[in-house]
């Protein structure tokens, strides 16, 4: 099987798996485990904050940093289509007590306006308290589109005026600066706290971790414990991390490469709609135009030729590459497009 279906599920290479075995582990709930406590200050290094937390996912990793900046009642200021408001379980309303203001903007990304728009008067008790503006980078649903850094800042400059502060979730941060070549300080300098993922583009088998001050990092340590998060041997994981960040960051090229090699065949075909120019990171978002066919009906077509991918809505199809999607891979994977859908008409 060519599994297109997420960057995340891309399984540990043998050198990595060297990694984890010869870690040196603790227990982290005490702040004993050395390659975890390694891991953080690296991370804290590497997007130029005063600390870091390792947390299981990215989806504990955006709600430590919600509830770490929140009081029930509060609002997020976020895109529409973002990750924390699709795919993860409501969990802004049922962990943190947080409402979501949902906004509208070019393929994820907000605009500094709106974003100014959207912001309560905080003098007015009929409103909540706008307290987080969240920007995804790159953002999934917009295409794994990169924020431009300068549309960033002109957000940060919103939010410290008004007396908010940004989130930035950058479970693809990596993607985005390999993409833009920004450096990852360079985003990270206008976030008051931002996360990334080692379980995704970067190859490990889980993790996250959230970046900013020490106050955060303080506050985000003790919701860490409340959501279940405080785990205790996981010096194993955090080396895969380690070795993550080590190996896997530049290489990243190559899926985007391999995701663009993807899109124009798919494009060529007439029974799709694929936006090339939408093609920025390791992800490929085209529509079904053809009448007698919708997406479940072909990804289950792929999936009988070894391709798998996934639906978005009954039109919309994604496929992500990822490390253990090779160009050799794509090849055929374009083969089996040509073969099922070269004779398609609209
Ligand atoms: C942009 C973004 N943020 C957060 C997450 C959540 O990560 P996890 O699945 O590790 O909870 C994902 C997962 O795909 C994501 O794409």
């Amino acid at each position: 099987m060519i599994d297109f279906r997420s960057d995340t599920v891309t399984k540990p290479t043998p050198d990595m798996l060297q990694a984890m075995m010869k870690a040196e582990v603790g227990d982290d709930v005490m702040g004993e485990d050395p390659t975890a406590n390694l891991l953080q200050e690296k991370v804290a290094a590497l997007l130029g904050k005063e600390g870091a937390l390792f947390v299981p996912s990215g989806t504990m990793a955006n709600h430590v940093s919600i509830r770490a900046w929140t009081e029930p009642g509060d609002e997020v200021i976020l895109h529409k289509l973002s990750h924390t408001y699709l795919y993860e379980s409501a969990a802004a309303a049922a962990l943190c007590g947080v409402q979501l203001s949902l906004r509208e903007g070019d393929r994820g990304i907000l605009n500094p306006n709106d974003v100014a728009e959207a912001v309560h008067d905080a003098q007015r008790d009929h409103f909540p308290r706008s307290r987080v503006v969240m920007v995804e980078n790159t953002h999934n649903i917009g295409g794994g589109s990169v924020y431009p850094v300068e549309v960033v800042k002109e957000i940060s400059e919103v939010a410290k005026k008004k007396g908010l502060v940004l989130h930035m979730d950058g479970a693809r941060l990596f993607n985005a600066c390999v993409a833009s070549g920004v450096e990852p300080q360079d985003y990270a300098r206008h976030a008051d706290s931002i996360s990334i993922c080692f379980s995704k583009g970067l190859g490990a088998p889980v993790g996250s971790a959230v970046a900013g001050s020490k106050e955060f990092i303080k506050r985000a340590h003790r919701f860490r414990k409340m959501f279940g998060g405080g785990m205790r041997q996981i010096g194993y994981l955090a080396a895969a991390a380690i070795y993550a960040l080590d190996h896997n960051i530049e290489r990243l090229a190559e899926d985007h490469e391999n995701a663009r090699l993807l899109a124009e065949a798919i494009s060529r075909l007439e029974c799709f709609r694929l936006d090339l120019d939408a093609v920025e990171t390791n992800m490929v978002f085209f529509d079904v135009v053809a009448k007698d066919l919708d997406a479940l009906r072909v990804v289950a077509m792929l999936r009988q030729e070894g391709v798998l991918m996934g639906t978005i809505t009954n039109r919309r199809i994604r496929a992500v590459t990822h490390l253990d999607v090779s160009r050799e891979d794509v090849l055929k994977a374009i083969e089996v497009f040509e073969k099922l859908f070269s004779e398609r008409k609209t």
